[in-house]
């Protein structure tokens, strides 16, 4: 369970800072007719020109250097020959190493600003809300439990659900660490936060049921309704005062 010290947090803010600089980019490059391949070379070009590797990259053998998964995609979308039209709900998942550790974010919008249906366009705001009041819960002496109970409560009083089968995670010299950080859960259980735990939060809202399966590629995540999901990550440090968001 990795517990960071100051000199720590310092690289991992400039893993962190990587990430929002090509989530942002991407995000300006995500226009009608742009296919999610070229989003992901230029995530690639991005990401080395400032000193950083892709984490996904040949991670369990990830095909490519980000996620991007699109309508009824949870996460794990490969990047592909597909080009994005107006009112795709885009979900970019980035993760970059530099100096030995790691930041992970996710951003989720419609292409074009706007949904193709009108009624979906909550999902993506409380998706950033649940993320959030996570967030918030990220402090010591709180439980991973009480971050996924904030967490789901918001999503659940909006008519969406959370995805069950996916979770966050401690993040640091490796992606995935220990704890695990559900996004459902009861308060004052799981596990204790400690001052200095790195962890990705990232709830995955689903607008229709929380169930998920995966395709055959192995990779990619959908929605076993067809509804649309959305997904929103940051990386965050617990500390003795406000949680501190390596990926701001
Ligand atoms: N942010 C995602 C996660 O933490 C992305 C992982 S993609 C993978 O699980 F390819 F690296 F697995
Ligand atoms: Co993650």
């Amino acid at each position: 369970m990795g517990v960071m010290s100051s000199s720590q947090i310092r690289k991992m803010q400039e893993s962190g800072r990587i990430v929002r600089l090509v989530l942002r980019e991407l995000r300006q490059a995500a226009v009608p007719g742009v296919t999610t391949a070229e989003l992901d070379d230029l995530a690639l070009r991005l990401i080395r020109s400032e000193g950083g590797i892709p984490s996904f990259l040949g991670y369990r053998g990830y095909p490519a250097s980000v996620c991007i998964s699109v309508n009824c995609v949870v996460v794990h979308g490969i990047p592909g020959n597909a080009p994005l039209a107006c009112g795709d709900l885009v979900s970019l998942d980035v993760g970059v190493v530099k100096n030995g550790y790691h930041g992970d974010a996710a951003d989720s919008f419609f292409v074009g600003g706007s949904p193709a249906h009108p009624d979906s366009s909550r999902l993506v705001d409380v998706t950033y809300e649940a993320l959030q009041l996570g967030i918030d819960a990220a402090r010591p002496g709180n439980r991973t439990g009480d971050i996924g109970a904030v967490v789901q409560q918001r999503v659940e009083q909006a008519g969406y659900s959370v995805v069950r089968d996916l979770v966050g995670h401690g993040i640091g010299k490796r992606l995935h660490e220990e704890p695990q950080v559900p996004n459902y859960g009861r308060r004052g259980t799981g596990i204790l936060l400690k001052q200095g735990m790195a962890l990705a939060i990232e709830p995955m809202v689903n607008q229709g049921g929380w169930r998920v399966r995966m395709l055959e590629d192995g990779w990619t995540i959908v929605t076993e309704d067809g509804s649309l999901s959305a997904h929103a990550e940051q990386t965050v440090v617990v500390t003795d005062g406000e949680p501190l968001v390596l990926t701001a």
